[in-house]
């Protein structure tokens, strides 16, 4: 059995914008989806993923279909060696940033759209069991109290977060 939908998703901008879609691990995967729907509007995609080796990297050409594919690898055997936040993009300015992926990276990627006031939102990988909002295993911490990832989430601005 499936119960769905559950939670919230990534808000599409109402006007195209110039976006950056940081992934990293299993938070690369629902990255796809949004370049897709992203590119719909007329937004310019460009993906930033992250992943420890080449051999981690799937589908690679699953993402190009929808914006510009840029990868990070912790041994550089693909892309710039380092972590997202070390890629060489962040020179460039964005209007809208989009993780998701291992919560440091977020919360790493969350601190340079602070410092360089891009609004951003991140996509929670909490621990989940019920789905439903009744077994709490999932909350995080907000600025307006304790929420469920699963139900109030996963999709969180950084502005919401005590990060
Ligand atoms: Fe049970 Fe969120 S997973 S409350």
């Amino acid at each position: 059995n499936i119960v769905l939908p559950l939670g919230n998703g990534f808000n599409l901008p109402e006007k195209p914008q110039k976006t950056l879609l940081v992934g990293g691990g299993v938070g690369v995967a629902p990255l796809l989806y949004l370049g897709k729907k992203l590119k719909e509007n007329g937004s310019e995609v460009v993906f930033l993923l992250g992943a420890r080796s080449a051999s981690d990297l799937m589908q690679i050409a699953c993402f190009e279909e929808f914006g510009k594919v840029l990868i990070t690898t912790e041994d550089g055997s693909e892309g710039e060696r380092g972590f997202v936040t070390q890629h060489s993009v962040w020179q460039n300015n964005f209007d809208k940033i989009f993780s998701c992926g291992p919560t440091p990276m977020m919360k790493a990627v969350a601190k340079l759209a602070q410092e360089k006031e891009i609004d951003c939102e991140v996509s929670l990988e909490n621990t989940m069991a019920c789905g439903l909002g009744a077994c709490l295993c999932c909350v995080t911490d907000t600025k307006e109290g304790h929420k469920c990832v699963c139900t109030d989430g996963p999709v969180f601005n950084i502005k919401e977060l005590k990060w």
